[in-house]
């Protein structure tokens, strides 16, 4: 049997990409950031929802398959971006941008990937979308919306949740940085792993070099294991940024454009009114404030707030189909994957990839049979439990710089 046909769920991915990967770089996927509640948060949320079980209905016919910006797909979800994929694959990101296709679901590109956005495009015949944080230079952000308008890109999502640096202790202990500096501890690491040296890194040299950030404008194209002195953010991230540069990338890509790491009504609001097509509520997986709200419990408040002005998704701790499923019961529209599909493609690559989706629609499927639900369109509220799931009442105060403003 292989490693692969042994695994059962995405908790089994989990445990193969644990092999796998030097330590440093598994835990920088699948860690959140200083305690570590947020990460423990977003689960405890999902479990404490019921699924209402429903005898004796005709679930002989069931689909899921949905719309999203307009586009047919296989599935409610999406397969986020995730900047470490080329890290843990040779050309990492191109490979899920594969399964996704092949899984009738989009892919988001995140801006600091390793493979270059032409070959993403070129490797995948479905939906892909092109992911950016806003930059100091308005230059930078526009050149990386042209390339990705250039390159045949069907949407943009801005992510607007990670204004600073993360607190990832562990990455630390680990001597583990993005840019990566050898050290004692890392090169002991990654000597330890030589699967993965021999597959990712040595392939990545016999093509030519270093991994780089490939989808940085020119000057910008560090390797992973660049010198510059700033951490996790290679490029720079814009800290004084408001709504008004959201009504700039607004004008500048004139497709679909989605906001993402929304945390709070106050924010998805202020999405609605600069533009947003759909936003993504969000908290980074806890991988950023570890005190954040977890996003499917703010799911109620929002959908009443936005009130069908803009589609919502979600994402953060989402591993189980019946995960999908109650999201979906409490009003989003589809759901965002990031940590699921890496384990996949850190275990297998592409074929683990596909195995992580191929899960969840199994799972997703079996879940609406016992809930006597054969369309998507019919899951809501009402498929759910009453378990006492405290879904606070969260006041709406008017947004410190409101956008209409500033148009
Ligand atoms: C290793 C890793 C790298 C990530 N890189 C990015 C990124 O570059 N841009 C971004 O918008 N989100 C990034 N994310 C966040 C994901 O897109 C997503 O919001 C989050 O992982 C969802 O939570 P989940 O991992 O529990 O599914 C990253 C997540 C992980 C795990």
């Amino acid at each position: 049997m292989s490693k692969l046909q042994w695994a059962q769920n995405i908790d089994d991915l989990r445990t193969l990409a644990k092999r796998r990967l030097p330590r440093g770089l598994f835990e920088f996927v699948a860690r959140g950031s200083e305690d570590e509640v947020g990460l423990q948060h977003n689960r405890s949320v999902l479990d404490s929802i019921k699924i209402k079980p429903r005898a004796l209905v005709d679930v002989s016919q069931r689909s899921t398959a949905t719309t999203l910006l307009g586009r047919a797909q296989g599935l409610p979800l999406i397969v986020g971006p995730t900047g470490a994929a080329g890290m843990l694959w040779y050309r990492g990101e191109a490979e899920l941008a594969r399964s996704a296709a092949d899984a009738g679901v989009p892919y988001v590109l995140a801006m600091s990937s390793i493979t270059p956005m032409e070959q993403v495009r070129e490797a995948c015949n479905g939906a892909l979308w092109f992911q950016l944080y806003l930059s100091p230079e308005t230059a930078t952000s526009d050149q990386m919306i042209d390339r990705a308008r250039a390159a045949g890109y069907d949407a943009l999502v801005l992510t607007v949740d990670t204004v600073v640096s993360p607190n990832r202790e562990y990455n630390s202990h680990n001597g583990f940085s993005v840019p990566m500096r050898l050290n004692r501890r890392n090169v002991l690491d990654f000597a330890c792993h030589p699967g993965w040296l021999c597959a990712v890194i040595a392939r990545y040299l016999a093509a030519g070099s270093m991994p780089r950030f490939e989808n940085y404008p020119q000057a910008m194209r560090h390797s992973v294991a660049g010198r510059q002195k700033q951490r996790w953010a290679p490029v720079k991230r814009d800290e004084s940024a408001d709504w008004r540069a959201v009504a700039h990338i607004r004008k500048r890509w004139t497709g679909p454009l989605i906001i993402k790491g929304i945390g709070c009504v106050e924010d998805a609001l202020a999405a609605v009114v600069a533009g947003a097509d759909a936003v993504i509520l969000s908290n980074h997986g806890a991988r950023n404030l570890d005190s954040a709200c977890s996003p499917t419990q703010l799911l109620p408040a929002v959908i009443a707030s936005v009130a069908g002005r803009c589609p919502v998704w979600v994402d953060s701790g989402f591993a189980r189909g019946s995960d999908v499923f109650k999201a979906l019961a409490l009003g989003a529209e589809a759901v965002l994957l990031g940590r699921a599909p890496l384990y996949g493609l850190a275990a297998a690559g592409y074929a683990g990839s596909a195995r992580c989706l191929q899960f969840l629609r199994e799972e997703l499927d079996r879940c609406m049979a016992y809930a006597g639900v054969s369309d998507l369109a019919d899951i809501g509220l009402d498929n759910l439990q009453d378990t006492g799931l405290v879904l606070p009442v969260i006041p709406v105060r008017s947004h410190p710089n409101p956008p209409q403003n500033l148009a």
